[in-house]
């Protein structure tokens, strides 16, 4: 038996288009494994949305938008009309897959989008940072009173499943400290400034893999790793905070003498993301700092995200990935998806 769950898909970008290529090439996986069939029924992009209730062709989509191609092109473009409106009306499709870009001021158009999906009772699987910035409890309140799905795993270190594992396997811990580099265009930029390479040439050359935010100071100005930050402490550190409770320092002000200086003392510098256990709460902070060369984080380098996590009960635990495309995120929002269904 195979089900057959609908999708709308905000967001044809790295993201979007990976997400598309994953359903061409393991859409028998999929039914073999899952019993499922993913159709792709609504997509959005900045000039609009589309929908097709029989279903888009992930592959014919992909290659339109890779050749620079605008929703608002396609046959099943509706003119005037908002994702956000379709997704308001009950049962038009399961899920929505949010792969907008990052919004800081009010997190449009990507929170509108969970909002109105939410309400409307259809799961809602975010890569997209913006709405749980600033919305992290309001949203989980709204999936609640309406039997809806969320799931984040993709917003925080890309494929590396640190919410999952807060979320899943902490169960009843304390954790007195959890540390990361939750950003690889900067953990990058640093890495390559070090060896030699310019400031502006490494950025390029992140904006070029897909892997920087579609506002590439985002990255660089320490805000996405405070989004994430922000995710993870909400997520399982039993806590209620937003940006505004982060102490953010970016990696802008660092320069190839610094780092060289540090380098020559065994130290290395990484833009690192911070919740300290204090009296009331956490102490949240990202910041660049200088790290012994053996430490932990110090080690993660160039392409990798990394993330330790000391508690109570489950000792001191260390992750990290290597990520050098957005088709692990892409792969995230699958699973995701997934195991929402289970
Ligand atoms: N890239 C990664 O490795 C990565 C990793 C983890 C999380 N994320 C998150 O995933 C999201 C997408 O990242 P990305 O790298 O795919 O960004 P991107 O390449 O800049 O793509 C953004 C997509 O959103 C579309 N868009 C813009 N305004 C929209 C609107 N009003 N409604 C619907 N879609 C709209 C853009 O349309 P056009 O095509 O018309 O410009 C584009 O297709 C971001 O929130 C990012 O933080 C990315």
């Amino acid at each position: 038996m195979i089900r057959t769950i609908d999708l709308a898909l905000s967001g044809l970008g790295n993201v979007g288009r990976n997400f598309l290529r994953i359903l061409e090439t393991k859409s028998d996986r999929l039914a073999a494994d899952y019993g499922l069939a993913l159709r792709v029924v609504a997509v959005a992009d900045s000039s609009g949305c589309a929908v097709n209730l029989d279903g888009f062709d992930p592959h014919a989509l992909r290659l339109r938008k890779e050749a620079g191609g605008r929703v608002a092109d396609l046959p099943e473009y509706k003119p005037g009309r908002t994702l956000a409106e379709f997704l308001a009306l009950a049962g038009f499709c399961d899920f929505l897959l949010e792969a907008s870009p990052v919004n800081l001021s009010d997190g449009e158009p990507g929170l509108g989008y969970v909002r109105a999906a939410l309400g409307a009772g259809i799961s809602c699987v975010l890569a997209n940072k913006g709405p749980l910035a600033l919305a992290f409890h309001e949203l989980h309140r709204l999936a609640a009173a309406n039997g809806a799905g969320l799931a984040f795993s993709a917003t925080v270190c890309g494929a590396l499943p640190v919410v999952n594992i807060g979320r899943r396997d902490l169960i009843a811990a304390d954790v007195s400290l959890l540390r990361g580099i939750f950003n690889s265009t900067s953990n990058f930029i640093l890495d390559e400034m070090a060896a030699g390479r310019s400031y502006a040439d490494a950025l390029a050359e992140a904006q070029r893999r897909g892997i920087a935010e579609t506002d590439p100071s985002l990255d660089v100005e320490g805000w996405d790793t405070a989004n994430k930050l922000t995710i993870l402490a909400n997520s399982f550190l039993g806590v209620d905070v937003t940006l505004a409770d982060v102490s953010v320092q970016g990696i802008t002000a660092i320069t190839a003498e610094q780092l060289a200086a540090h380098r020559a003392q065994g130290e290395v510098i990484k833009l690192v993301a911070e919740a300290r256990q204090v009296e009331n709460g956490y102490r949240l902070s990202v910041a660049p700092l200088p790290l012994p060369a053996s430490d932990f984080l110090a080690g993660c380098g160039g392409w990798e995200m990394g993330v330790e996590i000391h508690s109570d009960l489950y000792g001191k635990q260390f992750y990290k990935i290597w990520e050098r495309e957005p088709l692990p995120t892409a792969a995230a929002m699958l699973r995701d998806l997934v195991n929402l269904l289970a």
